[in-house]
């Protein structure tokens, strides 16, 4: 009999959710069934499956048995009803694109997105012919400027990479509904751990599970989250014709990480605090970004939907481009790599890598200033990140005078 797995608390989720020990094998942890294509016992029972008169696997492209219980986790997690498990978070954005707009149509969408995600929706959707309608997040009309009656979805990323500006999904979410559109999170940052957007009203909630979730630098991987019939629709069209499935191997990583998502997090969250009081302090840096600051101006937001603020810091060093790109060098055990939510605190310098291919105008829009520096704080001692960015900045300090961009 399968488990009452609604009623389990986060933590058991994280360990439980979506699995019961198979019949035949009894298999305690989740099997890895790496595996492309399904056998049927008759022409009749193919025909049936692929009529989806019966449940059935058909083709890995399609679904598997191991990126469904991935994705029956994470829905339970996220508090929605089904999910979709793809290659990679940047997949998971396409298919909401091509799922749910088309030529002619526009979404409104927030700037303030991780680079990749911001090229996906400059460059590739006007070549579908959607139109990207930029909003003003500053302003507090901005989202309702933007909608208009071709507008199909809203789509926002919070905290937004790399500038960890925080936007209020639940107003977001009620103008969504007076439009009878959707809204879309990108909940990467957070993870479900730290924030719900369902539970504030977003009928759509999207990772890149490369982050925190696989927690490791091991697996590429994304999901789409949302109601049963929206993800029927999508595995049955836009998954089923263009190919993003997921790697069964990367589910099944994926699916190991999950189980300490909350003590990771915790201790994430708690070293970040360490970093921050220590930046806020330093000469060298000019200003501390961190949703958890009080002089955030986002800060009462996040206070409000986000469980604790994160581990995703942001620092302006003073001196600009040559000032962010030495202290980034000067790292012994932070690491300079283009990822986030590694066990290993990780450090990008956005302006010369993640959105150099921004132009200065577009940097400007998505938050990028020259001197900004993106941390993602590990889970070691927080003593030996406290000495290794210490040290880094010293020898800024101590080097000769940087000329900013
Ligand atoms: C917030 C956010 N969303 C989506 C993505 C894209 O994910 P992936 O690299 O798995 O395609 C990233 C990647 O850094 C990200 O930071």
């Amino acid at each position: 009999m399968k488990p009452m797995q609604d009623s389990w608390q986060f933590d058991t989720q994280c360990i439980h959710g979506g699995y019961t020990p198979d019949p035949v094998s009894h298999s305690r942890q989740v099997p890895l069934y790496m595996t492309s294509s399904y056998t049927f016992d008759s022409s009749e029972e193919a025909a049936a499956v692929f009529s989806t008169e019966k449940e059935g696997y058909i083709y890995t492209r399609i679904n598997n048995p191991t990126n469904a219980v991935l994705e029956e986790r994470m829905a339970l997690l996220e508090g929605l009803e089904a999910g979709l498990t793809t290659s990679t978070g940047l997949s998971a954005t396409l298919l909401v694109l091509l799922s749910l707009a088309q030529v002619g149509d526009e979404i409104a969408l927030s700037p303030k997105l991780y680079g990749g995600a911001y090229r996906q929706f400059s460059y590739n959707a006007p070549r579908m012919g959607i139109t990207p309608v930029w909003v003003d997040v500053d302003d507090p009309q901005g989202w309702e400027k933007a909608i208009s009656p071709k507008t199909r979805f809203l789509y926002l990323e919070t905290p937004g990479n790399p500038t960890l500006n925080v936007i209020d999904i639940a107003h977001v979410a009620q103008l969504a509904k007076q439009h009878g559109i959707p809204l879309v999170v990108d909940n990467t940052f957070c993870t479900p751990y730290l924030q719900r957007p369902a539970d504030l009203g977003a009928d759509i909630v999207i990772h890149s599970t490369t982050k925190y979730l696989a927690g490791n630098s091991t697996a590429m991987g994304g999901i789409v989250l949302g109601s049963q019939d929206y993800i029927n629709r999508v595995r049955g069209e836009d998954y089923r014709n263009v190919g993003p499935a997921a790697s069964p191997f990367n589910s099944w990583l994926i699916l190991l990480s999950l189980e300490t998502l909350p003590l990771r997090m915790d201790k994430h969250c708690s070293n970040a605090k360490a970093v921050v009081q220590y930046l806020e302090n330093h000469p060298a840096v000019e200003k501390v970004i961190y949703p958890g600051l009080a002089s955030h101006p986002d800060h009462a937001i996040a206070q409000k939907q986000m469980r604790d603020f994160g581990a995703m810091v942001a620092f302006e060093i003073k001196g600009g481009v040559s000032a962010g790109k030495a202290f980034i060098d000067n790292l012994k055990l932070c690491s300079l790599v283009a990822n986030l939510g590694d066990a290993r605190t990780l450090a990008i310098h956005p302006a010369s890598t993640t959105h150099l291919p921004l132009s200065e105008e577009e940097q400007r829009v998505a938050g990028i200033t020259p001197g900004l520096i993106r941390l993602s704080v590990g889970i070691e001692n927080p003593k030996d990140i406290l000495a290794d960015v210490e040290q880094a900045l010293a020898k800024i300090q101590s080097a000769p005078k940087m000329t900013s961009r």
